[in-house]
This record gives C-alpha cells, sequence and structure tokens, in this order.
C-alpha cells in the first residue's frame, strides 16, 4: 500500500479527529488511580468517544475485544481491559486510545504513574516520552524518514533502556494503519522521504530491561520478556513544510 497524501480537507478532518482523541485521553488520565479496574477504563474511554460522535477504531479490529489498550507494568502494549485487573499504587500503565471522526482515525498513547511511583519508572515514563519529541523534531518534509527513528535510538541509547522492535508505528488516516511503518530503533535503510500532508502515528514502546518481548495466550497482550517495566508514548503527526504538527496534543 503506498503513502498516502492528504488533501487540506482530509487534513482538517484528521486534526478534528485528534483534537477529540486529546480531550479523551486527557478524561482517561484523571481518572487514574489505585483502586480502579482496566475495566473502569476501557468503559469510560468507549463510552467518552461515542459521546463526541465517533466510533472506537481498536474495538473489533482483528478481534480486539475493547476500546482502549491498558497494559500495566510490564505489559508493553494490547493489554485486554478486565475487571479482575486493579490497579495499585506503584502500577504504571499504559493507556493507547484510538477513535474515528467521519471517516478518519486518530491514535495516541500516553503511560500514567499510578499514586506514588517509583523515581526509576517515573523517569522510563519521562524518559519515553522525551524520545517521542526527540523523534519527531525530524518529521519534516524532505527529511528521510530513519532519521525519525536514529533520533529516537540515539536518545534512549545512554539511559540503557531496550527498544522494543516488534511493533512500529505507522502511517495513519482512513486506516488505523498505513504505510509507512516506523521502526523506532536505528535503521541503515533511509525509508521514503517525507512530504507535507502525510501523517504519521509516532509511538516508541521503551523497556526498563531488554528490547524482547513475548505474546500471552490470550493472543493479545505483550509483555517483556524479563519482566521488566514498559511506558508508551505516541501522537498523531502532521508532516508540513516547517514544524511538524502533534496533532493529538491540545493546549
Ligand atoms: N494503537 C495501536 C497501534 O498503534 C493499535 C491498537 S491495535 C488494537 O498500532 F487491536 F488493539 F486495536
Ligand atoms: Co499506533
Amino acid at each position: 500500500m503506498a503513502v498516502t497524501i492528504k488533501s487540506e480537507r482530509e487534513i482538517e478532518l484528521m486534526r478534528e479527529s485528534c483534537r477529540l482523541l486529546a480531550i479523551v485521553h486527557k478524561e482517561l488520565g484523571e481518572m487514574i488511580r489505585p483502586g480502579i479496574t482496566t475495566k473502569d477504563i476501557d468503559v469510560a474511554g468507549e463510552a467518552l468517544i461515542r459521546k463526541l460522535g465517533c466510533i472506537p477504531n481498536f474495538k473489533n479490529y482483528n478481534g480486539y475485544p475493547a476500546s482502549i489498550c491498558v497494559s500495566v507494568n510490564d505489559e508493553v502494549v494490547h493489554g485486554i481491559p478486565t475487571e479482575r485487573r486493579i490497579l495499585q499504587e506503584g502500577d504504571i500503565v499504559s493507556l493507547d486510545a484510538g477513535l474515528i471522526y467521519k471517516g478518519y482515525h486518530s491514535d495516541a498513547a500516553r503511560t500514567h504513574g499510578v499514586g506514588q511511583i517509583s523515581p526509576e519508572a517515573q523517569k522510563l515514563i519521562d524518559v519515553t516520552r522525551e524520545s517521542f519529541f526527540a523523534g519527531v523534531k525530524f518529521a519534516k518534509a524532505g527529511n528521510r524518514l530513519y532519521e525519525i527513528s536514529n533520533a529516537i535510538d540515539a536518545y534512549i541509547k545512554p539511559y540503557g533502556y531496550g527498544i522494543v522492535r516488534d511493533m512500529v508505528g505507522h502511517g495513519i488516516g482512513t486506516k488505523l494503519h498505513e504505510d509507512p511503518q516506523i521502526p523506532n530503533f536505528a535503521q541503515k535503510r533511509r525509508g521514503i522521504k517525507l512530504e507535507a500532508g502525510m501523517t504519521l502515528a509516532i509511538e516508541p514502546m521503551i523497556n526498563m530491561g531488554g528490547w524482547e518481548v513475548e505474546w500471552l495466550d490470550d493472543d493479545w497482550t505483550i509483555v517483556t520478556a524479563d519482566g521488566s517495566l514498559s511506558a508508551h508514548y505516541e501522537n498523531t503527526v502532521l508532516i508540513t513544510d516547517g514544524e511538524p504538527e502533534i496533532l493529538t496534543l491540545c493546549d
């Protein structure tokens, strides 16, 4: 599949889709506290997405059974919300959410601490977010895709964290996953040349230990192979001739 270039009309729809998703993330972030279940987050997220007149794009995506991916501690991504999982003080929880507005997809992820967390866990969350910003600086028309990947890798390297290799960022638009794939680790291949009007979901997934991951028997949940904590940070971004527009970050 080719990489799509969005028209001005499509860009407006992407902007609105992403603006609404930012509202969803803000609300979900505010509900994180010890004692709630991961299912509570999914129920609230789906209700808000629908209240905003949108459709949760993850629900039933390849059979995924929920609207919000909720991944706790050593869970990297695609955790399945359940009323049996109660958030505890000191946990870290990654929320990955997306929606469809008038046919246009948005996708973003945040990792939150539950109550008081260790300085080491907070550092992982902060560095993961910072690595996104290190990468997105290179998300400009005329640059090559690998400049984003290489900048994320270079930012993470001094911390000794593991960069997840099995999952990558992606183009996004009328489909949740479009070309190109966007690895978060250093690439030798330059990849495509970025053009104004491309919309990309850039999403580093960073482990406190090694980069290796495993799949649980539920066929969805991906965990760190060594049991270490993992953090995730993602935004949908518009490529322009100047600075990138980070569409899922509002105010
Ligand atoms: N946000 C994920 C991504 O960036 C998509 C979730 S896949 C789902 O690729 F199946 F859980 F929906
Ligand atoms: Co994504």
